[in-house]
């Protein structure tokens, strides 16, 4: 059996890491190829994840870069096209949402070789998404899709997705968290910041309809009254960044740094008051380890991290922001459970369906 994995993405690695080391155990004389589309490309986005992840060094690297949605789409197809010519994999392997995920998903289908999804069937019903059209293609174009949550099923039965492809297997990026949790609970990143445990709120924000236009500076200035009650560490993704360095903003009281490597970020998640963030796999990651997260966004594509009760939407409406203190104070205390088979076995399921 030849298997061939594609990521291209911070947040890809994270997922499929389990995935490749399960199905490399279960399938010992497989061939194995990673490709990694290099959508991705900074030490701190991408090679740091592979060391702390253990993902062997990809076989091969496309390095897309960054570019316009078309531009990265393209460049992705026209590299890895090649790449499945010379491979002839049996399966391609696909995690999320981005950009190389529909990318990979259409280059294999034009191939007739058949796609598997991990992660699929999330839907945010906001077409204004890029993630939310990658999600549609990518699930449109696979043979077999892995879903974390019932709803997703719901999802792909209403768009004629046929129910002998969906298969609910749990959810690989907690399988990564529970296959480091040893590491990360002993990391100390919150006493290197000088922050201490279970005091501050950590923040993350990169998406376009939040920090590519006016939105940003109200969010930082809500930030900055928001610190002036409880510590804010912010970790800032190079989207962010730019665009905060364009602005110029005054960010009194925030303790910005770089992009975190992944043990320190769960360090910090683990040990945070309140998690505030715009990236899907926060609100997953809040919910298994019941901390509390805001979701500075209009929608979720998963539903389920409210109904767990971990997870607010707060609208993308900056001046929420002044609701967090008030909140947290009213809690319960408590943490809920996760949700069904988010149990670090994910990985596991899929390898008994691919090897079956
Ligand atoms: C991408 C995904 C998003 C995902 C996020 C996780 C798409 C459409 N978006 O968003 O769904 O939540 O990854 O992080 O696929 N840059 C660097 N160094 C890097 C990578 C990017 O400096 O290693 C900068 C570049 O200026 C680039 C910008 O970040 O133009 C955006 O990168 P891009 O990959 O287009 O999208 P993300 O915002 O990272």
């Amino acid at each position: 059996m030849r298997i061939l994995y594609v990521v291209g993405t911070r947040p890809n690695l994270v997922k499929t890491a389990p995935v490749i080391a399960a199905l490399r155990a279960r399938v010992p004389a497989g061939r194995h190829a990673i490709v990694h589309t290099g959508q991705h490309y900074d030490r701190l986005m991408s090679e740091i994840f592979l060391e702390q992840l253990g993902v062997p060094a990809p076989d091969h690297m496309l390095e897309v870069g960054s570019g316009s949605h078309a531009q990265q789409t393209a460049r992705v197809m026209e590299r890895l096209e090649p790449v499945l010519e010379e491979e002839r994999p049996d399966l391609v392997m696909v995690p999320g949402d981005v950009n190389s995920t529909a990318a990979a998903a259409l280059t294999a289908a034009k191939l007739q070789i058949p796609v598997a999804h991990i992660e699929a069937g999330l839907r945010s019903f906001d077409r204004t998404m890029p993630e939310e059209l990658n999600r549609i293609v990518t699930d449109q174009l696979s043979a077999q899709l892995y879903i974390h949550s019932p709803e997703a099923n719901d999802n792909l039965h209403a768009e004629g997705v046929p129910a002998e492809r969906i298969h609910l297997v749990g959810n690989t990026m907690i399988d990564t968290l529970v296959a480091l949790e040893p590491r990360f609970r002993a990391a100390g990143a919150a006493a290197r910041l000088g922050v201490a445990r279970g005091s501050f709120v950590l923040v993350t924000l990169h998406r376009p309809a939040l920090v590519d236009g006016p939105l940003l500076a109200e969010t930082i200035g809500r930030l900055a009254a928001l610190a002036r009650e409880l510590p804010v560490v912010f970790p800032v993704h190079p989207r962010t960044r730019a665009m905060m360095e364009s602005l110029d903003a005054e960010h009194p009281g925030l303790l910005l740094c770089e992009p975190l490597g992944y043990l320190d970020f769960l360090s910090l998640l683990a040990d945070s008051a309140a998690v505030l963030t715009d990236s899907g796999g926060i609100q997953e990651e809040t919910t298994y380890l019941g901390i509390p997260c805001f979701t500075l966004r209009a929608n979720t594509e998963r539903p389920i991290t409210i109904t767990a009760g971990t997870n607010t939407l707060l609208g993308l409406d900056p001046a929420a922001i002044d609701r967090i203190p008030s909140a947290l104070a009213q809690r319960r205390p408590g943490k809920p459970d996760p949700p069904p088979l988010w149990d670090g076995q994910a990985s596991q399921r899929i390898a008994d369906i691919v090897a079956a």
